[in-house]
């Protein structure tokens, strides 16, 4: 299969942890893709960082230590290749912590659910994320911002507002192709994200082994791995 994009397209992409599963990088909800014998959504919360903040340090480094050892696959670089082929009409939407997509070469990404290698006030105090790739052993080693409050990761915990939405929502509403790859369709708002370009009239495509929860939005399915089915799908007109 392959998939056309005319001159007049818009392409906006919506990516997940499959698209990283290729390197290297375990899923949320597969079977091996539990954390630390966590699942996910009991690290990853606002009641988590006031309960245990080096259990949520702890997690978060060791995704710093695999996230650092990762390298972009053929599908973050299928991305990168693709938007050098559309200037001004490619939008990526990750919800992918890591990095690898700017390492592939992409520019034009929203990181909707934070930042792996940046670290944040817990007070919310005004100052923006800063650059942070340690690995924290214990809290003691966690710097503390000028104000007085601990450093946070700077990731969206379960319950908090994802980040740049009205962007993401302004994007979607010009797209007029949205493919989304590698997510199962269970966190919302990105698994609404097809329905609100189906609605818009967008063509809506899924790439990824297994059908996503909400694949009845979609009006084409890829069943494979991102990294096989992403180089040499696209033809551009
Ligand atoms: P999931 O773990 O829920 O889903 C990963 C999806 O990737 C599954 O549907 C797999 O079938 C698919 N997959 C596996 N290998 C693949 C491959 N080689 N190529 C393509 N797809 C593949 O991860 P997400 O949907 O990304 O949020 O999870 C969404 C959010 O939940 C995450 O951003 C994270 C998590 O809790 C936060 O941390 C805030």
């Amino acid at each position: 299969m392959t998939i056309s994009i005319a001159p007049t397209d818009r392409v906006f992409i919506l990516t997940g942890a499959g698209i990283s599963a290729e390197s290297g990088l375990p899923t949320f909800r597969s079977d091996n893709g539990l954390w630390c014998g966590h699942r996910v959504e009991d690290v990853c919360t606002p009641d988590a960082w006031r309960r245990d903040p080096a259990g949520v340090w702890a997690f978060y480094s060791e995704l710093r230590v695999q996230g650092q050892k990762a390298k972009p696959n053929p599908a973050h670089i299928a991305m990168a290749e693709l938007e050098a082929k559309l200037p001004g009409r490619f939008f990526l939407c990750t919800q992918n912590v890591d990095n690898l997509h700017e390492r592939a070469g992409s520019h034009n990404l929203v990181h909707m659910h934070g930042d792996l290698f940046k670290a944040r006030c817990e007070r919310e105090c005004g100052r923006p994320p800063i650059d942070d790739q340690s690995v924290y052993a214990t809290l003691d080693q966690v710097p503390h911002c000028p104000c007085g409050g601990r450093l946070r990761p700077h990731i969206v915990f379960f319950g908090e507002v994802p980040l740049e939405m009205p962007r993401i929502e302004s994007e979607i509403s010009r797209s007029t192709l949205m493919v989304v790859i590698g997510t199962s369709g269970a966190v919302y708002p990105a698994a609404g994200f097809v329905n609100w370009a189906h609605q818009a009239g967008a063509r809506t495509v899924y790439i990824g082994p297994e059908r996503p929860l909400n694949a009845s939005e979609f009006t084409h399915i890829v069943e494979g791995k991102a990294g096989v089915v992403l180089p040499g799908l696209f033809t551009v007109a």
